[in-house]
């Protein structure tokens, strides 16, 4: 299983509706490919009509993550595509204390969406944020 995470600027005046449409592609194409993962979208809220920024994990097939990738990054909506890391899942996730799930970290979300004030820039950031995460999506152990 192989992942990529990259991180862009969103095109400023980006709407509440493109960041749904955006999710609404996703979560209806990515199944058909075999693809999950968890886009991020942060806005500084301090600076009024600041332009907001990506963060996202495509995980799946490598071909499929390849390909969805090459798409993505000329997608209008969004400028500055970086890389920050891709390969093998279970290498780039390595000592992160996240739950490998079928070889994913993120089996259940054709593409979740979280929105965040403040965006992690670094592989070891986005799986610091994703551990906490998934810890408060758990249930409270009895
Ligand atoms: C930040 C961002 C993330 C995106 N993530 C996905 C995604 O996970 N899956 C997807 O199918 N399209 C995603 N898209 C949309 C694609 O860029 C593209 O518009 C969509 O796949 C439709 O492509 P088509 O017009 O060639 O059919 C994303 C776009 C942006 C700006």
């Amino acid at each position: 299983m192989h992942a990529l995470l990259y991180r862009s600027r969103a095109r400023p005046g980006l709407l509440a509706s493109d960041l749904n449409d955006i999710i609404a592609t996703a979560q209806a194409h990515n199944p058909t490919i075999g693809v999950t993962g968890l886009l991020l979208y942060g806005e500084l809220s301090a600076i009024p009509g600041a332009p907001g920024e990506f963060v996202q994990w495509i995980e799946g097939p490598e071909d499929a993550v390849e390909a969805l990738y090459a798409r993505i990054e000329n997608d209008p909506r969004h400028s500055e595509p970086s890389v920050l890391a891709r390969g093998p899942v279970a290498e780039l996730q390595k000592g992160s204390g996240l739950r490998l799930v079928s070889d994913r970290l993120f089996s259940s979300w054709s593409m979740g969406l979280v929105r965040l004030s403040e965006l992690p820039a670094t592989r070891s950031g986005f799986l610091g944020f994703a551990r906490e995460w998934d810890e408060e999506s758990l249930p409270a152990a009895a």
